[in-house]
């Protein structure tokens, strides 16, 4: 290939495949030192390290070096055009002496970061069969010409940059298999993964992790959708019981006689259908945590059994008069308005006091909207893997439409239009429309079964009040947008009952 093998070029190259196979975690830095001795051996005074983007066939400057680097690396390509474009759709490197005279130029990029090119050296980076990229040097110094020696030792350092690139691919799919399986196993355990990134939420965690420590009883509360069940787990988890049993109850899935002897177990013989002995929640949890889900929605007689249980840590299987004692830590969630229901006389006000010693409140999406790129993100990863699709992310309308959303049905609903998306989804990245806001609750949930006149004041409420939303509740404004009478937009508020939620 070389008629006279010199030395400094191959002592460079001696050098990077040293680096290639220690430098495995840092791509961006391996590339850049690659593409500094291929610029330095060829004589060039600007180059570019193009990638091709796996979906769209456009090319992105991954690296630019030279006096206007830093502008080159706004632009994108087009597939095929200009130089590299070519390189990278025919697969063939190139050597341009005069841009002015090849019609594949394309002086838009040059002409507008003001950098005159004159003559470039192009190849293309193939990872086994695909070109993944294409190397570009520019200007040879002292206006001398590229020569085919130049393209041929840019050649050879393409071979090490797409092997750098091949690491690198490799590398992040071992890290995110690592992700996956490290999520799973927690999963198959029966844990959820708790993103957290709101202040406001790693403040909950730290006061949890302070509650976890002491034998008190929890009591969550919030919102539909806010993650209760989690942070649940999370009292467990970070308490004495942590190796113990977790047990979860919903105490709105059974009827009352089913409930209690799923609670407290039963005796052969109690019922009909007990055909023998059975130990209830409570005494399975035994040195762990019962976690009761829904308290509110707990029967009464329920409440009071409870209430002994709170008190003297024992209770009586369903037929028995045996007592069974428990060493067990209680953990509640409700999203019922809990203090309503003692109002009402439909929870006692005793066992309020006792489950709410350690009352934990978990904040509404919306009031935490920093936790929003991150639940994305981690929803889109398990969906994505679920359904064998690859995705490059969220485009910034979708992540903007996500941010000023209210999510009424909290990380809930994020997850699931997340998931709805993932299956609608054309492109690599998701966009608003994919998503569905707000559109499919609405029409499923609250239209559903209602007379026109019915349905017609639900838009109103939803339309009148996002607009409100947009203009930060400033009336004026709102009624601007609306073209109303800012008296009647008054009116429509008290009559549609709107109320500004996060006031
Ligand atoms: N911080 C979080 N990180 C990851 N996933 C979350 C987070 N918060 C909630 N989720 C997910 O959102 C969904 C709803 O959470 P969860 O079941 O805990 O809500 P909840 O508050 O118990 O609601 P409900 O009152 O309706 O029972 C679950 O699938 C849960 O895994
Ligand atoms: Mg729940």
């Amino acid at each position: 290939m070389f008629d006279v093998i010199d030395s400094a070029k191959f002592g460079t190259l001696v050098e990077i495949s040293a680096l290639i196979n220690s430098k495995y975690g840092d791509a961006t830095s391996l590339l850049t030192q690659i593409l500094e001795s291929a610029t330095r051996l060829t004589e060039g005074e600007a180059s570019s390290l193009i990638l091709v983007d796996r979906d769209t066939g456009k090319l992105r400057f991954e690296i630019a070096l030279g006096p206007k680097g830093r502008e080159a690396k706004r632009f994108l390509l087009n597939p095929g055009e200009g130089i590299a474009g070519w390189v990278a759709m025919h697969g063939r490197s190139l050597i341009v002496n005069d841009v002015d005279t090849d019609s594949r130029f394309y002086a838009d990029i040059s002409k507008s970061i003001g950098y005159p090119t004159f003559s470039i050296l192009a190849v293309p980076m193939r990872v086994r069969e695909e070109t993944v990229g294409v190397i570009e040097i520019l200007n040879k110094r002292q206006k001398k010409y590229f020569t085919q020696e130049d393209l041929d030792w840019l050649e050879v350092f393409s071979v090490q940059a797409a092997l750098a690139i091949e690491n690198a691919r490799y590398l992040e799919k071992a890290q995110d298999e690592i992700h996956y399986l490290r999520e799973k196993v927690e999963a198959d355990k029966g844990w959820h993964s708790l993103i957290a990134q709101s202040p406001l939420i790693l403040e909950k965690l730290e006061l949890i992790d302070k509650v976890a420590k002491t034998d008190s009883s929890v009591l969550i509360l919030g919102e539909s959708g806010v993650g209760k069940e989690l942070f649940a787990e999370q009292v467990h988890l970070c308490s004495s019981r942590a190796g113990a049993p977790f047990v979860r109850v919903n105490c709105a899935a059974l009827p009352e006689g089913l409930l209690e002897s799923e609670l407290f177990g039963h005796v052969k013989g109690a019922f009909t259908d007990a055909v023998q002995n059975r130990k209830g929640r409570f005494e399975l949890a035994d040195h762990g945590t019962i976690f009761l889900d829904e308290v509110g929605d707990l029967p009464l007689k329920l409440q009071a059994k409870l209430l002994r249980v709170l008190q003297q840590k024992s209770f009586e299987r369903v037929g028995s008069s045996d007592s069974v004692t428990v060493d067990v830590r209680i953990v509640a969630a409700t999203n019922k308005d809990i203090e309503a229901l003692v109002n009402k006389g439909e929870f006692r006000s005793d066992l309020y006091y006792r489950l709410n010693v350690l009352p934990i409140h978990v904040p509404p999406l919306r009031q935490r909207k920093e936790d929003i790129p991150a639940l994305a993100d981690f929803f889109l990863k398990k969906f994505s893997r679920e359904t064998n699709k690859r995705f490059a992310g969220f485009t910034e309308a979708a992540m903007e439409l996500m941010l000023s959303y209210s999510w009424p049905g909290n990380v809930r609903e994020l997850e699931n239009a997340v998931e709805r998306a993932v299956v609608i989804a054309k492109d690599s990245r998701i966009s608003p429309r994919d998503l569905l806001l707000g559109a499919v609750a609405v029409e499923t949930d609250e239209y559903r079964g209602k007379s026109l006149k019915e349905a017609l004041i639900i838009f109103k409420r939803h339309f009148i009040c996002k607009a409100l939303e947009d203009n930060r509740w400033n009336q004026t404004e709102t009624a601007k947008i609306l073209a109303i009478q800012r008296t009647y937009l008054s009116r429509l508020i008290k009559e549609l009952d709107i109320v500004n939620s996060k006031e």
